[in-house]
């Protein structure tokens, strides 16, 4: 198994630039399945979750292959309506490809993800969102089974903000007959991305980005071409990256509205940010204070930066507290950052973190996507060597970050 050995105590400099967005370009994978025909797509990562998405769409009747810069997806009549246990387990974004099935073929069998490492994330408000627009859901041997005979729009309110409930629920009213009006919608950057591909396919949908999304039923969809957005949250770890060095770091391809709250809380910090029109660069700093952060959904500080940021505070000066309330279980990398050095007391969902003066490199283990980038970060900056383990998991979302990070000056290698 992969490990990634980091070197501590080298400074990074100069710019690199943000892949495509794994979070928007799941969603937009599998809503190719409300259009037969050739869909042409622009920035997709190569990432370990966009493989097993391209699997589970094989197995629905789809032939995916990269030509040249473009993923090209020829979506034909589904060959099965089944997602199976073995690949959903893989990915829980899986469950992305029930609201287009459903939508599209009025049936679809997919595996219930089960549990996973920060929480137990069940999907009732993307199963409620299917039943408000008619279709029958039953649970049976470990699967979703759906049916309608026809979607027809209606009025769902979502009780929790969801990103992926949101994404299965628009892409299921698409098809549907009439307007679905669908409240307290999650507002996330890749939410708008997905809307913006289902409307170059000939959706009619309003409002994406606020909180109240509308829906105009059609027909048909036809496939399109599309260039997926940037990554905010591979952005903003690069450029937690370059701040813990006490580096200056140039993140190109990024639009600093997707970051702002993590740039707010930078700031606060007392790093010198500057914006361009699409690049983020933090300057160098000697130190920076300790703050607080409260994950939230977007606009507000992102779950998917909270490990990262603890990385940034267990060197800073003074004690920062920082609260997870999005998912339930969102601590592991404590332990980790511990055996490094650090000082954290997490008690359920807030941890206390008091800023240390140096961290030492130590063996650790991933337990995450996210808390693996926490430990990588947290290696750039520890005496001497961080040999991460599981580094499959830094895998399923980032795009050759030991390549981008040495470019810009870390000792960095898989082995
Ligand atoms: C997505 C992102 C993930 C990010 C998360 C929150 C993808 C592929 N993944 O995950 O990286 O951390 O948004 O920004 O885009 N919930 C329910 N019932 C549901 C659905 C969700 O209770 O039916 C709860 C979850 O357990 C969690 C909260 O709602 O506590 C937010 O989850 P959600 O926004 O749905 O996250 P994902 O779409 O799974």
């Amino acid at each position: 198994m992969d490990k990634m050995v980091v070197m501590g105590g080298f400074q990074l400099n100069g710019e690199v630039e943000t892949s495509g967005a794994k979070n928007a370009a799941l969603p937009i994978l599998f809503s190719t399945l409300l259009a037969e025909g050739e869909h042409t797509f622009f920035n997709v990562p190569f990432l370990k979750d966009i493989e097993s998405t391209s699997d589970l769409l094989t197995t629905l009747g789809c032939q995916i292959e990269r030509v040249g810069p473009a993923l090209k997806v020829q979506v034909k009549k589904a060959a099965s309506l089944e997602a199976h246990y073995d690949l959903v387990r893989k990915m829980r974004a899986s469950i992305l490809c029930l609201g287009p099935l459903l939508a599209k073929y009025g049936e679809a069998v997919v595996s219930l993800p089960g549990g996973c490492a920060i929480g137990t994330r069940p999907i009732d408000l993307h199963l409620d969102g299917m039943k408000a627009l008619g279709a029958t859901i039953q649970l049976e041997d470990g699967y979703v089974k759906a049916t309608a005979k026809k979607l027809v729009g209606a009025n769902i309110l979502f009780e929790t903000s969801t990103v992926g409930g949101t994404e299965n629920v628009m892409m299921a009213a698409v098809l549907a007959e009439g307007r679905s009006v669908l409240e307290n919608a999650a507002k996330e950057p890749e939410i708008v991305d997905l809307a913006n591909y289902l409307i170059a396919m000939g959706a009619k949908i309003s409002g994406h980005g606020t909180s109240v999304i509308t829906i105009d039923g059609v027909d048909k969809l036809k496939p399109a071409t599309f260039e997926v957005m940037a990554d905010r949250i591979e952005a903003g770890t690069l450029l937690i990256a370059g701040a813990l060095t006490k580096g200056e770091v140039t993140v190109k391809k990024i639009k600093h509205e997707s970051i702002d709250a993590l740039i707010v809380k930078m700031r606060e910090c007392g790093f010198q940010i500057d914006i361009g029109s699409d690049s983020v660069t933090v300057r160098k700093a000697s130190g920076w204070r300790a703050v607080d952060i409260t994950t939230n959904p977007f606009p507000l500080f992102p779950t998917d930066l909270q490990a990262q940021f603890m990385a940034l505070m267990t060197v800073a000066d003074g004690t920062s507290v920082i609260s997870e309330t999005v998912f339930e279980n969102r601590f592991m990398h404590v332990q980790e950052l511990s055996r490094l050095g650090a000082d954290i007391t997490p008690k359920s969902r807030v941890a206390v973190v008091r800023g240390v003066k140096m961290l030492t490199g130590a063996p650790v283990m991933a337990t995450d996507l996210r808390a693996s980038a926490s430990l990588v970060l947290a290696g750039l900056v520890a005496r001497g060597e961080t040999a991460v383990s599981r580094i499959y998991h830094l895998d399923r979302g980032y795009e050759k970050l030991e390549n981008k990070l040495s470019n810009l000056g870390a000792k960095i290698r898989r082995v």
